[in-house]
């Protein structure tokens, strides 16, 4: 069976490329449904963009690799798109874009997309073979029970990366990649909580506050979450992509209480107070309990000098962690790393030493920071190929 056009991976990336492609395009996945992933996304309600996404949200080995297909198809694209289709949608924080009701309406708006542009969908369908020959590409796959032999021009790899390996995620993008002798970087799972040596925190588990989380990289001011096996919450997961095995994180636990001031006039009008109670204001309780005992906090306010005051706001405004882990691919939202830009187009996405291969979306050594900008990276990545395949088919 002949066709323009084959897509692995009927993810954001791949459905977005389909829709675009044009000519005689298959989306092949070896899983039950499309877009799995965008259903199980922000609880279900999907994060589906970010209103700030710049070139400067995204790590990679090469900074400048995404900002094109960044630029020609933007969150207001996207934005525009779901406006089309009438889903509701509302900036939870930051920026972050999530539908009003079920992340399963973004799955069916890219279905529709793509069938509209007449590409056909198989599904528990794997890849047997596949092989670059006569300019071309052949792949034999294997569809309930029954093997077919295909043949395309245009190969785009959409299979993403290795996050969540109970839905079926695997290397699979990297090992193709070997095949045609590109370069695959170093990948790790990003966007996951990091795990501390048992019972840490155990005193704290639920415990949830606002922090600014650094590590000398990158610093996110977010939500920090105690858990049982360690630490969680968006400032977390995004300091995650940028931390390493013995490295430590500094966190500031009160980035917007002037703790301070409020100690020191606390200390007036109320010096026998007991400075853990005065700190109850400022930070949960059950955290200045667990404290306590590392930063001395004992005596009343009355018996705290100013300098014994700013010890105490210094440390809890800095304190240093070294995580003995992560959760791993398990629970991590994406990979960092993937297959090496620099065997491709920044603007198409096409390798430069295998014509009419494409690899888009997160199976790239691009990875978004949390909240929408993977989702982004995958439209605007699938968009480019897609668009890029369009104009050198004559489609
Ligand atoms: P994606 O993983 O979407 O698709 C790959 C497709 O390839 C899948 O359909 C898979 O079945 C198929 N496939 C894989 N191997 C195959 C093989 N060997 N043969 C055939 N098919 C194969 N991002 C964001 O921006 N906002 C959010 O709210 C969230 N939330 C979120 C929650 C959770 C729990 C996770 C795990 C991830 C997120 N993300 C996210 C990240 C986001 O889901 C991710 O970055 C994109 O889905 C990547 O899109 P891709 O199309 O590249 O891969």
């Amino acid at each position: 069976m002949r066709f323009d056009t084959i897509i692995l991976g009927a993810g954001a990336a791949g459905l977005m490329c389909a829709a675009h492609a044009g000519g005689r395009t298959l989306v092949i996945d070896h899983a039950r449904a499309p877009g799995e992933k965008i259903r199980i996304s922000g609880g279900g309600r999907c994060n589906f963009t970010n209103l700030y996404t710049e070139a400067e949200n995204f790590l990679s080995h090469n900074p400048h690799f995404p900002k094109s297909a960044l630029a020609r198809y933007t969150q207001w694209d996207f934005i525009d798109l779901v406006n089309r289709y009438g889903i509701a949608w509302h900036e939870k924080t930051l920026g972050q874009l999530f539908c009003d009701d079920r992340s399963t309406q973004i799955v069916a708006m890219l279905v529709a997309e793509m069938e509209r542009a007449q590409a056909t969908l198989w599904l528990r369908t794997q890849v047997v073979e596949l092989a670059h020959r006569d300019g071309g590409f052949t792949l034999q796959v294997e569809r309930e029970g029954v093997r077919h032999a295909l043949i395309c021009r245009a190969l785009v790899l959409a299979t993403g990366g290795k996050s969540i390996p109970k839905m079926g995620a695997s290397g699979f993008a990297y090992d193709v990649a070997r095949q045609f002798d590109l370069a695959v970087t170093e990948t790790r799972p990003a966007l996951v909580p990091l795990t501390f040596p048992e019972g840490r925190f155990a005193p704290l588990a639920g415990v949830s506050i606002p922090a600014r989380v650094s590590n000398g990289k990158a610093a996110f001011l977010e939500g920090l979450l105690f858990t049982h096996r360690g630490l969680s919450g968006p400032a977390i997961l995004q300091i995650s992509s940028y931390w390493r095995e013995g490295e430590d994180i500094r966190i500031d636990l009160a980035p917007d209480s002037p703790v301070m001031e409020a100690l020191r006039q606390a200390r007036q009008t109320a010096g026998r107070v007991q400075i853990t109670t005065a700190l109850c204001q400022h930070l949960p309780a059950r955290l200045v309990e667990y404290l306590a005992p590392q930063l001395g906090l004992s005596g009343r306010l009355a018996d705290h000098s100013d300098a014994r005051l700013a010890e105490i706001c210094a440390a809890l405004g800095d304190w240093p962690l070294i995580p003995s882990g992560s959760e791993g691919y398990r629970t991590a939202e994406v990979t960092l790393g993937g297959i090496a830009t620099d065997g491709f187009s920044s603007t198409t996405m096409e390798c430069s030493t295998v014509a009419g291969f494409y690899a888009i979306g997160e199976a790239i050594d691009v990875t978004g920071w949390l909240g929408g900008y993977n989702f982004q990276w995958a439209w605007a990545s699938g968009h480019a190929a897609g668009k890029a395949i369009a104009a050198a088919q004559g489609t």
